[in-house]
């Protein structure tokens, strides 16, 4: 098999980190070298900028969450996807270029290519070879995530969850937009009606079509 950069994207509440995980089990079990990892927060200082970007009682202006956000990215990329990478190992990532897209890009400035230019700096040329996008309207997915995590009341919600729901709905419009950019590499699994087990036949049959796994 052609060992590859696989990464999950979509709103919140779309599942991408229940499905990262069985993604990353299922390779496992076949032997696989297997690197399963999440942005914001992949690295030690990641995890720290995680706490300061979700944070509620944080003020950050546009453009220092644009910049924190490629900051965690940046280390992450030079601490482990590239070195996981040059290891031939696949790395499963939570997110990553695209929520900067989506979230920054689209759902704050209404424009990418500030967002783009920053994050190329950031990535230093490490695109996906794969991203699997889970699409969920943005009403099901946040009612999805408080369901997911009972013991946070909706006044509990992180600094980007607390947003309104146009900002969300932009988020989503986004990732729509980016798949029409990037349609080499996209691949969309609407899963507002499917269960977590449909989901990942699902994520299991375009991993398997597009990245050629267990036939080569
Ligand atoms: P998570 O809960 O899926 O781990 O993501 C944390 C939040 O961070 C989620 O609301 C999306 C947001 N986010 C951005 O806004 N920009 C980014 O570049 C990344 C990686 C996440």
């Amino acid at each position: 098999m052609r060992h590859g950069f696989i990464t999950l994207e979509g709103p919140d509440g779309s599942g991408k980190s229940t499905q990262a995980a069985l993604l990353a089990e299922k390779l496992q079990r076949m032997g696989l070298p297997v690197v399963l990892t999440r942005e914001p927060g992949g690295t030690e200082v990641g995890v720290r900028l995680r706490e300061m970007l979700l944070d509620p009682d944080t003020q950050l202006t546009v453009m220092t969450e644009i910049l924190l956000m490629a900051a965690d990215r940046a280390q992450h990329v030079e601490k482990v996807i590239k070195p996981a990478l040059e290891n031939n190992m696949i790395v499963i990532c939570d997110r990553y270029i695209d929520s900067s897209l989506a979230y920054q890009g689209f759902g704050l400035l209404g424009d990418i290519r500030p967002v783009l230019g920053i994050n190329e700096a950031a990535i230093q040329g490490i695109w996906p070879n794969l991203t699997i996008l889970l699409d969920v309207e943005p009403k099901v997915g946040l009612r999805r995530h408080a369901a997911l995590s009972p013991h946070r009341s909706s006044g509990d919600l992180d600094r980007i969850e607390q947003r309104d729901l146009a900002f969300h709905q932009r988020v989503r419009d986004g990732y729509h937009a980016l798949q029409n950019i990037y349609k080499e590499r996209f691949a969309v699994i609407d899963t507002t009606l499917l269960e977590i087990e449909e989901v990942d036949q699902k994520v299991w049959e375009v991993v398997v079509q597009r990245l050629k796994v267990g036939i080569c």
